[in-house]
């Protein structure tokens, strides 16, 4: 009875679901995650109930990036589960499912110290990577103490710390210190669990060794106390899964300070993502189904949640709306070039690709970041799939301007149905553009221009902007310079086809 009534107040009467992404690493106190392990582990509830729930907050109330995270979380547990059949056994070896040969103490008494909290440092990162202990002894300390324990998630996720489960890719050091500064700022957690740090300081709790309040038991390998980038068993530390640790729902409770702590994925020099570690396929086959939150209407989506300082949390405060939209927007140079060029203008990205969308949100918060003078908060992304729900997200005559830069060609006659321009698809991308809005449209392929162009000239709801309209819109030089795929085209001194056209009012 007590967990449906819990889930009835954390569904129902407390919205948590809705802000449940921007909550969940908060690390004391009731509100920010679900707390639902302990429930699942006995089998007092089922994870089918879980999901017929949020589906049921989604129709009934909103469907946004919280509401997919939950179930996302809940897949990870299903992940463990089947991992842990594949594996079998080699889950508890030593080595992990990949048999990953290293050099591992089983010092007791260095144990101990990270067992009684007198390291400072209760984590598994810490255990496994700077201790360099067998990853097993915390597992097996692990299911001793915890209340939700379950052999599936516990020692899924510990082979994960160890780097020696499944994905060679997640074999990642994480800074103590720095993860702790990020998610423990006030060092309110590492005191609660760590009763002696209370006395100290909060900006010295994260420090207890260099302040001589413990001995340091073992030197960090990295981050302030240690410098050395170097793993405990010695090989480089692996910036190649720094996106998905990032962004995955892998962060927990257990692991929260274990996230990238140097954000590898980022320039040290420029304080921006780095594309490289965002690269994802070529393609993404727009017909097929995705799994991302949708919402049902555009009074579904969240704007607050993009443009915190233009749009108020409640539907009813929401003074401005998105007017331009890049459709496809790749890796967002269109949109960060328009964000200073129309300051007082809300626009959005849609982007088909999660790690490209991804790239993109990383950029503009680092550049909101940087800037001075509250840049770049008109600007935000969003990932979806365009040809599927462009409906879903803005209202009747709504945009002012459309761009569809780049799109991908999609060359076979058979996949001409998956072109982003269609007369269909005009239909409704007139519906949401007013009277007078524009659509802009580029490309390299002089097929593809000349299928887009015809495309518009035969639907009734557009008509081609003269010459001289043409040269007096500063939009339009920036649909080559300013986007990716037009440098690229710039570079290797490719041609382009442009078509750019308005949306007419409608007459009876
Ligand atoms: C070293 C280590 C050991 C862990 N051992 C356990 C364990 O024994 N039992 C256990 O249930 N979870 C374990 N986890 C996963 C996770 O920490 C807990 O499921 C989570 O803290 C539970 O809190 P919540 O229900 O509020 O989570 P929420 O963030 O609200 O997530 C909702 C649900 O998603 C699932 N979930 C979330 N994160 C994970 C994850 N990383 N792995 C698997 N499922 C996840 C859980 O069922 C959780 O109840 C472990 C994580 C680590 C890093
Ligand atoms: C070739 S890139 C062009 C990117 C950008 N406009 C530019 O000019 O640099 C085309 C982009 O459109 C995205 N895309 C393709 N189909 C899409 C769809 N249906 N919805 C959203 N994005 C889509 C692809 O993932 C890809 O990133």
């Amino acid at each position: 009875m007590y967990n449906v009534v819990c889930l009835f107040f954390f569904f129902c009467m407390q919205d948590l679901l809705k802000v449940y992404k921007e909550t969940r690493n908060g690390m004391l106190g009731p509100d920010y995650s679900t707390k639902f392990s302990p429930w699942l582990a006995f089998g007092c509830i089922s994870p089918r109930f879980i999901y017929e729930e949020v589906q049921r907050y989604e129709r009934e109330r909103v469907a946004n990036n919280s509401t997919y995270w939950v179930l996302f979380e809940l897949i990870w547990r299903d992940y463990f589960r089947f991992l842990s059949i594949k594996c079998g056994n080699s889950l508890f070896h030593l080595g992990g499912p990949r048999n990953v040969q290293g050099e591992w103490s089983q010092d007791k008494k260095l144990f101990e110290s990270w067992r009684d909290g007198k390291t400072g440092c209760i984590v598994c990162s810490f255990l496994v990577r700077d201790m360099g202990l067998d990853w097993r002894m915390g597992a097996e300390w692990f299911e001793t103490c915890l209340l939700d324990y379950d052999p599936c998630s516990n020692y899924g996720n510990w082979t994960y710390g160890a780097g020696v489960g499944n994905d060679p890719r997640e074999d990642r050091y994480f800074s103590i210190p720095k993860q702790a500064q990020n998610y423990d700022p006030e060092g309110e957690y590492v005191a609660f669990w760590v009763q002696q740090l209370r006395r100290l300081p909060k900006e010295k709790r994260h420090w207890p060794g260099r302040l001589m309040y413990m001995d340091t038991v073992v030197p960090l390998k990295h981050g302030h106390g240690g410098g050395s980038a170097q793993t405990s068993r010695g090989s480089k530390s692996s910036g190649g899964g720094g996106f998905r640790g990032n962004h995955s729902g892998r962060r927990s409770r257990h692991n929260v300070i274990m996230e990238s702590e140097t954000k590898p994925t980022f320039s040290k020099s420029t304080g921006l993502p780095r594309k490289r570690f965002y690269r994802a396929r070529a393609h993404s086959n727009p017909l097929s189904d995705s799994h991302f939150p949708i919402p049902i209407s555009p009074s579904h989506v969240d704007f607050s949640l993009h443009f915190p300082k233009f749009v108020g949390t409640n539907n009813e405060e929401v003074s401005k709306k998105v007017e331009f939209a890049d459709i496809g927007c790749g890796f967002g140079g269109l949109l960060i070039s328009l964000a200073t060029l129309f300051p007082d203008t809300l626009m959005i990205g849609m982007e088909l690709r999660d790690k490209v969308t991804e790239y993109v949100k990383e950029r503009i918060l680092a550049l909101r970041k940087t800037s001075s003078g509250g840049q770049y908060e008109n600007v935000s992304v969003v990932r979806t799939n365009s040809m599927k729900y462009i409906p879903n997200y803005f209202e009747k005559g709504q945009l002012s301007k459309m761009f569809f830069l780049f799109p991908d060609p999609h060359f076979k006659e058979k996949n001409h149905r998956r072109r982003v321009i269609s007369v269909d698809l005009l239909d409704e991308y007139a519906y949401v553009l007013r009277a007078g809005g524009v659509i802009y449209t580029i490309t390299d392929v002089e097929e593809l221009g000349e299928w887009m162009r015809s495309c518009l000239e035969k639907h009734p709801m557009f008509e081609s902007l003269t010459h001289e309209e043409l040269d007096s819109d500063p939009v339009v030089e920036l649909l080559c310079s300013a986007t990716e795929e037009g440098q690229k085209v710039a570079r290797n001194g490719g041609q382009t086809f442009r078509a750019v056209f308005r949306r007419i009012a409608y007459v009876s």
